[in-house]
């Protein structure tokens, strides 16, 4: 099959079994044109908050998101296309790492970044993703907070929440796709030949890069920011999905990646191949055990509510 007849396929299916779609901005360009939804974790989250439309969730994402999914809607079936998808990032603050933090720092509140397993959600108090980290932050009681696992998004954070202690769990936590940037030189290549263009950067990059940004934003943020912004030209500092989608749905503006390398292979294991087998089989099915599910669904819907 070519990829129109698999996109067909899909789509059909879809309707027969009322199933839908949900895509992070990452995924590759066929996924995208098949989606029900394309956003970042938060507007996914939101998306997949007590689904009722649909009875059968596929999620084109990586592990940590189709957790979330399957966490808000208990009742639901979600499946990801391979369960090779994982995120390395949230597998970096395991459980019982985050445990021991817990115990030396009783008085702190627990944020952890969407991008975790479920075991470390179900520890937390609340959860942020890139979209709403400081506002999340800035909201809790606790003068004393541990978050984590990216050591880059608490940098972030810190600087714009600075009445706060914040303490990162663990110390290394970081992606690597976001690493690739380092500290932006490329981009300022491109910055110098392209003086009007607007550089817009992840607060997963490193805090030297994320100095040099226009602005630094979450994946659904960038879009925005790119939709609205007078210029014309942009250079985007995250994973190269991002700029596929901009330049799929905004036509008239010219979209540059700040590293033509920095791919997510995670996120890249899902094909039009495994989604239409997914769907045909309805499996892997996301599975989360029911009392983690329980635990973890507190500090997620919290944060829906804190950000809505
Ligand atoms: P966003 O929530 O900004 O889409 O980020 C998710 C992610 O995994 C970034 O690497
Ligand atoms: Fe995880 Fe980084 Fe991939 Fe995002 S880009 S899913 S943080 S490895």
């Amino acid at each position: 099959m070519d990829i129109g007849e698999f996109q067909a396929r899909i789509t059909e299916l879809k309707e027969e079994k009322n199933a839908l779609l949900l895509a992070h901005n990452y995924q590759v360009i066929e996924i995208q044109e098949i989606a029900d939804f394309i956003g970042d974790s938060l507007e996914l989250c939101r998306r997949a908050q007590g689904v009722e439309d649909a009875d059968l969730i596929i999620f084109c994402g990586v592990d940590f998101m189709a957790e979330t999914a399957s966490i808000l809607n208990p009742e639901k079936k979600v499946v990801i296309p391979t369960s090779t998808a994982r995120c390395p990032m949230a597998a970096m603050l395991p459980m019982s790492v985050l445990r021991e933090a817990k115990e030396a720092h009783p008085e702190a509140a627990v944020v952890v970044y969407v991008n975790t397993l479920a075991e470390a959600k179900a520890e937390a108090d609340v959860t942020c993703t890139s979209a709403n980290t400081a506002k999340i932050i800035a909201q809790l009681e606790e003068d004393t907070v541990l978050f984590g696992p990216d050591r880059n998004l608490v940098w972030y954070a810190a600087r714009r929440v600075p009445d706060k202690t914040i303490i990162p769990i663990p110390d290394f936590g970081h992606c690597y796709v976001h690493r690739f940037f380092g500290e932006g030189n490329e981009a300022m290549e491109l910055k110098k030949r392209y003086p009007d263009a607007e550089l817009l950067v992840h607060p997963e990059c490193e805090p030297e890069f994320q100095l040099k940004a226009d602005h630094v934003l979450s994946t659904g943020g960038i879009y925005r920011r790119c939709k609205e912004s007078d210029a014309e030209m942009f250079i985007i500092g995250t994973e190269v999905g991002m700029v596929g989608r901009l330049r799929r749905e905004i036509p008239g503006k010219t979209f540059l990646p700040a590293k033509e390398y920095a791919e997510c292979s995670a996120m890249k294991r899902i094909d039009l191949e495994n989604t239409l087998s997914a769907l045909q089989l309805e499996e892997p099915v996301v599975e989360v055990p029911e009392e983690t599910a329980r635990r973890a669904r507190i500090p997620i819907e919290r944060m829906l509510n804190l950000s809505p």
